[in-house]
């Protein structure tokens, strides 16, 4: 047993969607959640910046003096989950390893496809970790910057015109390619399933990054005896941005009010001070 906090952060309220998964397998976990939101899109930064600032990130939450850090960011873990592991002193999970696992146990025609940020393409950790396991599947990636622009600011439903569109632009390469498989592999995508779904059409599997990376740290705190018996935690949410913005979208996302539990802080200084 171990009462002290998971620490999890994203860019922003995508990894929120990994967070709600692992509360509801273990809500007796209390979560820090930090949203680098001042930073957000971590996908269109050099990966030396999303080094820089998930080094910050990581600090912030050793301050908190959690047990395990859960990068619930593609971006992040593609680009700086290596070095944020050397560094800290409690144990890293990323979001890319569990979502390929189960993607290439799922794929029958052996096509995947990925959707991730920008950022996360190019470092290419997504499709060199589905090679390692098979090199017979066929990889389609492709970058979506606008979808998780457009989850931050609220807008994912999927009747709204700016949703359908930016599925139509980044979608046909995947349908094209006839992928069976598909990794939403930014934590902000879970909130765009049904209509990526929808112009997918039938018989398409989707994995979600976040919540397959929570389904792996839950079997680890479990099988290393590390969970929670803190039967009243409550999630601490912090956000270096608005705090208007935040409360705002997690409301839609999550349809509950968390503005009681989030604090707005100062943006990180270089030495990842407050
Ligand atoms: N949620 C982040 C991810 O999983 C991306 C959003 C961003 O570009 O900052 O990749």
């Amino acid at each position: 047993m171990d009462n002290r906090a998971i620490g999890v952060f994203d860019s922003g309220l995508g990894g929120l969607t990994a967070a709600e998964e692992l509360s509801g397998l273990l809500p007796d976990e209390r979560i820090i959640y930090l949203s680098d939101s001042y930073n957000f899109p971590y996908g269109e930064k050099t990966r030396e910046q999303i080094i820089e600032m998930s080094r910050r990130d990581l600090r912030f939450l050793l301050e908190h003096e959690v047990k395990a850090v859960f990068v619930a960011c593609g971006t992040a873990t593609s680009n700086a989950l290596e070095v944020l592991k050397e560094e800290s002193p409690v144990p890293v999970f990323g979001v890319v390893e569990s979502a390929v696992c189960e993607a290439v146990g799922l794929t029958e025609n052996k096509k995947i496809g990925l959707l991730a940020t920008t950022a996360s393409v190019k470092a290419g950790t997504y499709k060199r970790l589905i090679r390692e396991k098979s090199m017979e599947i066929e990889v389609t990636a492709k970058a979506c910057p606008k979808f998780a622009t457009m989850v931050e600011d609220g807008v994912f439903d999927k009747e709204d015109e700016r949703v359908i569109r930016a599925v139509a632009e980044y979608l046909p390469p995947l349908k094209q390619a006839g992928v069976d498989t598909v990794i939403l592999g930014c934590t902000h995508y879970p909130l765009l399933e049904e209509v990526i779904s929808e112009y997918m059409g039938e018989g398409i599997r989707f994995i979600s990054a976040g919540a397959a990376a929570a389904r792996e740290l839950c079997r680890y705190l479990r099988e290393n005896n590390l969970t929670s018996e803190n039967r009243s935690s409550k999630a601490e949410y912090y956000t270096t941005g608005s705090f208007e913005n935040f409360a705002a979208t997690a409301l839609l996302m999550l349809r509950r009010d968390i503005s009681p539990y989030l604090k707005g802080i100062e943006p990180f200084d270089k030495d990842g001070n407050l």
